[in-house]
């Protein structure tokens, strides 16, 4: 029996120094000391043994069971500590790599565009208005002098839409200038406004999509003349473009307009020498404007023997590809987020 004591001494002890982990220590423990453990059973043998003989065992088994719980946790300890080191050299984060940058919204260049131009319009005392989409024919044409046979009308690409109850026809506005005539048949003179929003026409290729956006504006007063258009759309682009741009006034028609002026502005890209962008031509033209024909004034009841006004219409999605170099139409419409974030930041200047 004390041969059998040693010799489970001796084992156990070299076990508590091979085990290598804290659930191998553990399962040791309960090999050695459980119930139907190694020394649990030598012991049950004590009963069998003299009386002489049987305190000395007891003593040993009592030494074997503090040295073999000792050794355990000391080397439980070990084990801890050890098994907590693998685990933070395995879940050891780097705080020194860069961080993921979160995905950041920002403002769709036309938007940007937008609200530019109603600030700069706003500044010189033309704050904007809104109109409806769906416009009535009269307000999109009629009104605006384009009678129902009129070539212009072709020109526009119209959706037209089913009539409303009262039998009226209905399209979607092809252009902004709708606003002017609900504007003017709604208040008196003296009027200054822009009409920024989106129209529809029935094109898509290259350079069109079936819905764009214009800024619609105008002015009407005692004595408005042709130089105060000059002024104000100068001033306009100048601010808009961030330079002293030249600005030239050529003559167009309209038939809401008389006389109608196309205007340009030197090429940004060129300065004048001839470029790609301006077709060689060193100017870009960037808006339609004119004085307001008499025919429309007369439909919306303004006297024009004591008002007369100017009106302008521009693209808003050729600013904004002029301003922020954006080579593509389409690449405005097609969501791709590379291409607004790029913009959303104006890094695609
Ligand atoms: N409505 C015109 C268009 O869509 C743009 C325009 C030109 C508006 C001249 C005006 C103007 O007010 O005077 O093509």
């Amino acid at each position: 029996m004390r041969k059998q004591l040693e010799e489970l001494q001796a084992r156990a002890l070299e076990e508590v120094q091979r085990a290598t982990s804290v659930a191998g220590l553990e399962e040791l423990r309960v090999r050695i000391l459980g119930k139907k453990g190694m020394l649990t059973q030598l012991l049950r043998g004590l009963k069998e043994v003299s009386d002489a003989e049987r305190p000395e065992l007891g003593m040993l088994a009592n030494q074997l069971k503090e040295g073999f719980n000792a050794a355990l946790t000391a080397r439980m300890g070990d084990l801890h500590h050890l098994e907590l080191q693998q685990r933070l050299a395995l879940e050891r984060i780097d705080v020194t790599l860069p961080g993921r940058r979160p995905h950041g919204g920002g403002r769709h260049p036309i938007s940007r565009a937008l609200s530019e131009i109603e600030d700069i319009f706003l500044q010189m005392g033309f704050p904007a208005v809104s109109g409806p989409e769906v416009e009535s024919d009269w307000h999109n044409f009629g009104a605006l002098n384009i009678p129902p046979d009129h070539p212009a009308r072709e020109m526009h690409d119209t959706f037209y839409l089913a009539a409303d109850s009262q039998g009226g026809a209905r399209v979607l506005r092809t252009h902004t200038s709708p606003v002017q005539i609900r504007v003017m048949e709604s208040r008196q003179p003296p009027l200054r406004v822009i009409a920024p929003g989106k129209v529809y026409r029935c094109d898509s290729d290259l350079t069109h999509t079936p819905m764009f956006h214009q800024v619609e504006g105008f002015m009407v007063d005692r004595d408005v003349h042709f130089g105060h258009l000059m002024g104000v759309m100068e001033t306009f682009l100048r601010r808009f473009f961030e330079r002293q741009l030249p600005v030239r006034f050529r003559p167009s028609f309209f038939p809401f307009t008389e006389p109608s002026t196309e205007v340009d502005m030197g090429c940004l890209f060129c300065e004048g020498s001839g470029c790609r962008i301006c077709k060689g031509s060193g100017w870009i033209e960037v808006l339609g404007a004119g004085l307001i024909h008499p025919n429309v004034l007369a439909n919306v009841g303004i006297d024009k023997e004591i008002y007369s006004g100017f009106a302008f219409g521009l693209g808003v999605e050729r600013m904004a590809m002029l301003k922020y170099g954006i080579g593509d139409l389409r690449t405005l419409y097609e969501n791709d987020v590379r291409f607004l974030s790029l913009h959303a930041r104006g890094e695609g200047v």
